[in-house]
């Protein structure tokens, strides 16, 4: 069929609601755009484990340190099922790595803050997951099946991720005052840029129109980021934790109204110049090259088997 049949055909399948298949026709601009989101989603889940990773061995309890070893794992399994999920687009696993070490792929700005307290893991999981549900629920009913599937498995997880997180934050504030102290810190330092987890206001997104068109995004950047605030603000305030935002106010429809986020800084560290950048990526390339004989390991050893069954 020639290209604008083929068209025709792709758009009736997402305005009815009929999932994307890898093997179906699809326009390269709704792939390319697919595959730019979702391997930079499955980027942010592995880099994610990097604030949380160095807090395993100096948690402060036996328990606490079992959470969260099993929480930083599922943060590797989740990059698992979108990298698998991305490959389904026709793009290679080596290929993503190399574009994220080379800055041609992104992954979320929220990861190039430091953690320096035990509260910062209760403030990630509490807010950073926090978000990261309230935009994955979402993406469940994305037009392209993989993506959507993998978004359902995740987000299974994602709420045991953030009630752990929760508990961090309420049991401290009923602490010490100088445990409440570590939590509002941790509050002030994560508030921000887990609202930039959102992406920029619907009319300075570039991405959102094809997005909302293909169905990939099924609500905008600022719905999903009120969503998000409206769920919060509530949560802080019942365990005592003060909104870092003298503006804030509660409307009458329920809704909150906040400051607007520092575009500057959210674009500055989009850009390279977080507090953490250089660092993240460093040690994802270490990582990524300290590994490369697992990876060796691993064909040989399928290979060996897949000649062993051939012969058999
Ligand atoms: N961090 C880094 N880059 C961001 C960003 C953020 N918070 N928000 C937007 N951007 C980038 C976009 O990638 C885009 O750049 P690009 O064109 O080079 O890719 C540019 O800023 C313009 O933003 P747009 O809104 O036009 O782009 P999108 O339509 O792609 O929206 C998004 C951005 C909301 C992040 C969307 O891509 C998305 O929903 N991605 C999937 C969800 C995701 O990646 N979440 C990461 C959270 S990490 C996580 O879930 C781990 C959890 O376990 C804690």
């Amino acid at each position: 069929m020639e290209n604008s049949k083929n068209l025709e055909v792709f758009q009736a399948k997402i305005d009815a609601e009929i999932k994307i298949e890898p093997k179906d026709w699809m326009p390269d601009e709704y792939r390319q755009h697919l595959i730019r989101q979702m391997s930079q989603h499955a980027h942010s889940e592995v880099i994610g484990m990097q604030p949380e990773g160095n807090w395993i061995t100096r948690s402060p309890s036996l328990r606490a340190r079992k959470i969260l070893m099993a929480k930083v794992q599922d943060e590797g399994g989740h990059g698992l099922y979108l990298y698998c999920a991305t490959e389904t687009l026709g793009v290679t696993r080596e290929q993503l790595i190399q574009w994220l070490h080379e800055g041609k792929a992104k992954y979320a700005s929220v990861f190039n803050y430091p953690s320096p307290t035990w509260a910062d893991m209760g403030a990630i999981g509490w807010l950073v997951d926090g978000a990261a549900i309230v935009n994955q629920v979402s993406l469940q009913r994305t037009s392209y099946g993989p993506y959507s599937r993998a978004m359902v498995r995740i987000c299974k997880e994602e709420s045991f991720h953030q009630r752990q997180g929760y508990e961090i934050m309420a049991t401290l504030m009923e602490g010490t005052a100088e445990q409440k102290k570590m939590a509002q810190e941790a509050f002030e330092r994560w508030w921000w840029p887990s609202l930039m987890m959102f992406g920029p206001h619907d009319g300075d997104s570039p991405r959102s129109s094809n997005a909302m068109k293909w169905k990939i995004k099924r609500e905008t950047n600022d719905d999903l980021r009120q969503q998000f605030i409206d769920k919060t603000i509530p949560q802080a305030e019942l365990i005592g934790l003060k909104i870092p935002d003298a503006n804030y106010k509660l409307l009458e429809n329920g809704s909150y109204e906040t400051s607007d986020i520092d575009w500057d800084e959210f674009w500055n560290v989009i850009k390279g110049n977080g507090p953490c950048n250089t660092q993240r990526i460093k040690q994802h390339a270490a990582a990524h090259d300290n590994g490369q004989w697992v990876r060796e390991a691993a064909i040989a050893y399928n290979e060996k088997k897949e000649q062993q069954l051939k012969s058999a």
